[in-house]
């Protein structure tokens, strides 16, 4: 998932419902130089992401950990017009995400040759 973004990329990256982090500390690794903000509406996983990251020496400046949901964040970012990033990351699985909340913010916000790269999670029914 975080193969397109080039590792030296200096610009912002959002990564949406990040977990405890392990897509984040990979991609703070290989783009040392690109500013990430990271989102996770689960208050828990939120601090243990920014544990990890503090004990692997990332700083905190670069890699901001928010807890709060993607919505909301999107939201916020759509209000700054500058700033947009290249590239959004998502753990959520977006498809059993309501359609009508979060893509129309991620559409208005990225640039018009963004790239989302979602992570597919399969729903069983029952
Ligand atoms: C599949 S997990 C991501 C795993 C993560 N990539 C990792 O490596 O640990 C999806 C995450 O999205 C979070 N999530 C679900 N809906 C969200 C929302 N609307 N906003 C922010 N985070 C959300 C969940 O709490 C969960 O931690």
């Amino acid at each position: 998932m975080i193969a397109p973004v080039p590792q030296d990329y200096r610009g912002r990256v959002i990564e949406l419902g990040a977990g405890s982090g392990a897509l984040t500390l990979r991609l703070a690794a290989r783009c040392p130089q690109a500013r990430i903000l990271v989102c996770e509406i689960n208050r828990s996983l939120a601090q243990v992401n920014r544990s990890n990251l503090a004990a692997a020496g990332v700083d905190s400046g670069r890699v901001e950990v928010v807890a709060d949901s993607a919505e909301t964040v999107l939201a916020q970012l759509c209000r700054k017009a500058s700033d947009k990033p290249d590239f959004i990351i998502s753990g959520i699985p977006l498809g059993i995400s309501p359609p009508t909340r979060l893509w129309p913010s991620l559409t208005r916000f990225v640039k018009p040759c963004a790239r989302a790269h979602v992570c597919s999670v399969p729903v069983f029914p029952g």
